[in-house]
């Protein structure tokens, strides 16, 4: 029967060596999460991360405009006429033109709004008193580019690789059912695959979100495992299952 290295194999420095390692992985693992949180907690204008949120960043807030919100919501009552709602409302959606602006728009902003926002007001408003500064209320939110997830996306990839090889490594030195430690070395790749493909497909379909979310976390969880088993192997773990230390504890009995 061939023999597998395991951390009863290993020499002490061996060990320090994968403890050092696994502790600054680890800790690299809470600041991406702490990262994850700060830039995607709060885009569905609630406090925390929610799938929502992973969905917004992804696939955007569709046809929902700065512009269009504030004029659905708060700053309606604000217009003297509430048919002028729809006449912006409808240049948003038309493709903003600026000659359509200057006749149309132009005048419903300068009779209605300036007066708050305005540089001159000084309330800290977003001001609206040229085209280029309404231009600016009235992007559509269309989530990450797929420019921006190709960059994300390679060097996830390229990095998270090389991380979750040398912790398996490290972990397949663990005592435990050989079934039990194929699937959780083989789970984080199949979890990171996934979610990087989810990030694609939640920018066509916005549902898909919770793919991004569950397989972030599986493969969160699998990770941690394998650093929590294997520091626990390495240092306070007694292997008693090999056949060699059951003879020697009979022949002391
Ligand atoms: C009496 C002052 C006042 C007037 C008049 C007013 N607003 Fe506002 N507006 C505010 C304040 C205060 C806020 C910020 C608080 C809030 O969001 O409710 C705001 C927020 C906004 C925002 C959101 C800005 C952001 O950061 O996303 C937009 C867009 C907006 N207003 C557009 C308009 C438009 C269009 C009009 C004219 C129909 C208008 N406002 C008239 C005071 C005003």
């Amino acid at each position: 029967m061939p023999h597998y290295r395991r951390f009863s194999d290993a020499s002490v420095s061996e060990k320090m060596l994968d403890t050092m390692f696994l502790i600054t992985i680890g800790l690299g693992y809470l600041f991406a999460l702490t990262h994850t949180f700060y830039s995607h907690a709060g885009r569905d204008g609630e406090a925390g991360l929610s799938v929502k949120d992973v969905e917004i960043a992804y696939f955007g807030e569709s046809h929902q405009t700065r512009l269009g919100a504030a004029l659905n919501g708060p700053m309606s009552d604000n217009l003297e006429k509430p048919e002028q709602q729809a006449v912006i409302l409808d240049w948003i959606d038309a493709g903003k033109s600026e000659t359509t602006f200057n006749s149309e728009i132009a005048p419903i902003l300068n009779n209605n709004c300036i007066m708050c926002h305005s540089v001159e007001a000084e309330m800290g408003l977003p001001p609206l008193t040229s085209y280029k500064e309404v231009l600016e209320l009235t992007h559509t939110d269309t989530g990450a580019s797929v420019q921006s997830l190709v960059k994300v996306s390679h060097i996830h990839l390229f990095g998270i690789a090389f991380i979750l090889f040398f912790v398996g490594r490290i972990f397949i030195l663990c005592e435990m059912a050989p079934i039990v430690k194929r699937i959780t070395v083989v789970i984080p790749f199949v979890a990171i695959l996934i979610d990087i493909t989810s990030w694609y497909i939640t920018k066509i379909i916005p549902g898909f979100s919770f793919v991004v979310v569950i397989a972030g976390g599986l493969m969160g969880l699998s990770l941690a495992m394998q650093i929590l088993v294997s520091m626990y192997q390495m240092w306070i773990y007694k292997p008693r299952t090999d056949a060699h230390t059951l003879s020697e504890d009979r022949m002391h009995q």
